[in-house]
C-alpha cells in the first residue's frame, strides 16, 4: 500500500505517468466516470480549505465514487481529544482512501503509520502540500511544455508557505531549474530547504527582496500569500501582509510568455487587474488540480482504466 506524504514519494517517471493519466482524463472524462464505483474517499480536514477538500471530493465523484469526511476539527471527535492515530484506525473501517489536512507538521505521517488505507497529505502545517505540487507540475508541464530549463521566481511567504517547500523539493529533480527566492528577510525559506534541498542538490538559487528588478529573468512567477494562520504575532503579520503586490505595472517588466501561478487563496498579493492578463494562469491551475487528483486516486487505489 502506497501513501503520498511528500512529492518525493513518487519518482520522476511515476510523476510523468500520473500527469499522462491526468491529461487523458481531461480529454476523455467519460472513460473514467465509473472507475471508482463503490469506492469511498474520506476527507479529514482539521484546517480550513476550499480547493483541496472540494477538488478531492469532485475528483472522487467524477470517478463514480463517494465521499465522506469532516471539514474542521471542531466537527470531529478531535474536539473531544481523539488522536490522529485512533481517528485513522476508525476511518480505515469506513473508506478506501483518505486525504488529511492538519495544522501539525507530520500528522499525515502519523496517520499513515496507523492506517490500513492509503493516506494523502493534503497539507501539514508549514511543512508540505504534495498534491498542490502535483497540480503545479501539471500546470507547468501542460502550459509551458516542459519542467526542465526554467527559471522560477517564488515570491512572498517562503518561510511558512508549504506549497513552496514541496514545489522546490519536486522541481530540484529536473535539469537546469533555476530558483529565484523573493521574500522579505523575515520570510525567507527555512534553512533546511536551503541546506538540505537546494545546496545539497547543487541547485542554482538566489535570494532577493525586490520583485520588479528580477521579473525580466523569470519564465514562471509563483506568488504566495502571507500565511496569517502561522504567525504568532498579529502586528508582525500586519507589517508583512502586503510585502508584495503583483499589479499590471509590474507585469510590464515580465517576459511575454512568463506564467503567473498561485496556489490560492489570494489575499492582496495579486491585484485583480492581473486576472485579465493571459499570462495569469492561477484559475486554470485549479482545474488541473481536479484531473491530477483523479489520477492520484486511481494510482493509490491501483485502479486501471483501459
Ligand atoms: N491551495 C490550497 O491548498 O487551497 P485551499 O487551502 O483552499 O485548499
Amino acid at each position: 500500500m502506497k501513501h503520498l506524504l511528500s512529492p518525493l514519494d513518487f519518482s520522476v517517471e511515476e510523476l510523468d505517468q500520473l500527469m499522462d493519466v491526468a491529461l487523458d482524463i481531461s480529454k476523455n472524462p467519460e472513460k473514467y466516470a465509473q472507475a471508482c464505483k463503490g469506492k469511498k474517499i474520506a476527507t479529514l480536514f482539521y484546517e480550513p480549505s476550499t480547493r483541496t477538500r472540494l477538488s478531492f471530493e469532485a475528483a472522487m465523484l467524477n470517478l463514480g465514487g463517494n465521499v465522506l469526511g469532516f471539514s474542521s476539527s471542531d466537527s470531529s471527535s478531535a474536539a473531544k481529544g481523539e488522536s490522529v492515530a485512533d481517528t485513522i484506525r476508525i476511518v480505515s473501517c469506513y473508506a478506501d482512501i483518505c486525504a488529511m489536512r492538519h495544522p501539525k507538521e507530520g500528522a499525515p505521517l502519523v496517520a499513515a503509520l496507523h492506517s490500513s488505507i492509503p493516506v494523502i497529505n493534503a497539507g501539514d502545517g508549514g511543512h508540505q502540500h504534495p498534491t498542490q505540487t502535483l497540480t503545479d507540475l501539471m500546470t507547468i508541464r501542460t502550459l509551458k511544455g516542459h519542467l526542465d530549463n526554467i527559471t522560477i521566481g517564488l515570491c512572498g511567504d517562503l518561510k511558512f508557505g508549504r506549497t513552496v517547500h514541496s514545489l522546490i523539493n519536486a522541481l530540484i529533480r529536473y535539469p537546469n531549474v533555476r530558483f529565484v527566492l523573493i521574500s522579505p528577510p523575515e520570510l525567507r525559506v527555512p534553512d533546511y530547504i536551503r541546506q538540505e534541498v537546494l545546496k545539497a542538490n547543487g541547485a542554482f538559487y538566489k535570494e532577493v527582496t525586490q520583485l520588479e528588478e528580477i521579473m525580466p529573468e523569470l519564465d514562471l512567477l509563483y506568488m504566495t500569500r502571507v500565511q496569517k494562520e502561522r504567525f504568532f504575532n498579529e502586528e508582525e503579520y500586519i507589517r508583512m501582509k502586503d510585502c508584495y503586490i503583483l499589479d499590471k505595472k509590474k507585469m510590464e517588466y515580465a517576459k511575454k510568455d512568463m506564467l503567473v501561478l498561485h496556489p490560492l487563496p489570494r489575499v492582496n498579493e495579486i491585484s485583480t487587474e492581473v486576472d485579465r492578463d493571459p499570462r495569469a494562469v492561477y484559475f486554470k491551475q485549479v482545474q488541473f488540480g481536479v484531473y491530477i487528483r483523479m489520477a492520484l486516486i486511481l494510482k493509490l487505489l491501483e485502479v486501471e482504466v483501459c
